[in-house]
């Protein structure tokens, strides 16, 4: 985040991280980008103290501990913006920080960051939620607009269901790849060329919704009720996990089918039958 604020005219003046070779190599990376390097500190309290506008980029667990360790440190808060990056938490880890004054609110991109290099342009176009007391949440919404990102709303008690949406996708789809990269390693390629015929077949599922619903983008052998197909499919799943994922996974596609208008009721019930039965299939059971 700090890389892309940088890019977006944001740059941090000064950081804090764990390690010092960390600090100091994303200070670098900075300073090539604005031509002006950022203060690395040793303690999170000296940043709370100097910064005016501060991001708690730490797994999520590790927020409620961070803000008591700085509401300690620095008694008098006020005029301070102090955003966390999670999707799930709500600003209740923050209450102590609010407690001496300052205005806490949170930023959550929608993206992956994978890399501690990131393309300048990862967050253009990507979502923001964005929530807090009115000053941090207006400072949340610049902040997203000058990442590129589209700022929205979610009600905090509806935040795990937002994140599950996000995980599903940025996550759970990376556990399907995983499955799928086995099987394919299974049949004798190679695992590189497995991963790129993976990668290429995944883009082509991601560039169909860019241009269309989950519904009209279906393709494969629910979409055509191909009853004989998926059964096979159960049959050759090297192990019970994946078949078991395959069926549940199908059985979503046979309500999108349905929800289409593409699936007529006998095929769903022919399809829904034969993907209810038989627990545990799968060639190598575990
Ligand atoms: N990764 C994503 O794709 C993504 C996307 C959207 C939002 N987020 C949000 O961004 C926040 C950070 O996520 P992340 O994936 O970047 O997490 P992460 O890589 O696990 O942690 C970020 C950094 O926090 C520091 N850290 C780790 N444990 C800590 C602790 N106990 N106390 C203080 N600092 C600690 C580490 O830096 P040092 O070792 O250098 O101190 C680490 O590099 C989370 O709230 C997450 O929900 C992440």
């Amino acid at each position: 985040m700090a890389v892309l604020l940088a890019h977006g005219g944001w740059a941090p003046s000064v950081l804090w991280s764990r390690s010092l070779g960390r600090r100091r190599t994303l200070a670098r990376r900075i300073l090539r980008i604005t031509g002006r390097s950022p203060a690395c500190r040793s303690r999170p309290a000296d940043v709370a103290r100097e910064a005016r506008i501060l991001l708690l980029a730490v797994p999520d667990d590790a927020l409620a501990g961070m803000a008591v360790e700085l509401a300690a440190a620095c008694p008098h808060m006020s005029g301070r913006v102090i955003l966390h990056l999670s999707g799930v938490a709500g600003l209740t880890p923050l209450l102590p920080l609010r407690e001496r004054g300052a205005s806490t609110g949170s930023l959550h991109p929608l993206a992956i960051f994978s890399s501690r290099v990131p393309p300048p342009d990862l967050l253009l176009g990507a979502g923001f939620a964005v929530d807090g007391q009115p000053r941090a949440r207006s400072v949340a919404r610049s902040l997203a607009r000058a990442l590129g990102g589209r700022p929205f709303s979610i009600d905090t008690r509806l935040r795990p269901l937002y994140h599950l949406a996000a995980s599903l996708v940025a996550n759970d789809v990376l556990a399907i790849f995983h499955l799928a990269h086995r099987a394919l390693c299974k049949t004798g390629l190679q695992e590189k060329e497995a991963h790129q015929v993976l990668v290429h077949l995944l883009q082509g599922t991601a560039t169909a919704l860019a241009q269309t619903t989950a519904e009209a983008a279906l393709t494969g052998p629910v979409s055509r009720g191909d009853a004989g197909t998926l059964a096979r499919h159960l049959s050759a799943a090297p192990d019970a996990r994946t078949a078991s994922i395959h069926r549940l996974l199908s059985l979503v596609l046979v309500d999108m089918a349905c929800t289409g208008d593409r699936m007529g009721e006998a095929t769903a019930r022919r399809l829904r039958h034969l993907l209810a039965a038989s627990p545990g299939q799968g060639r190598n059971r575990r």
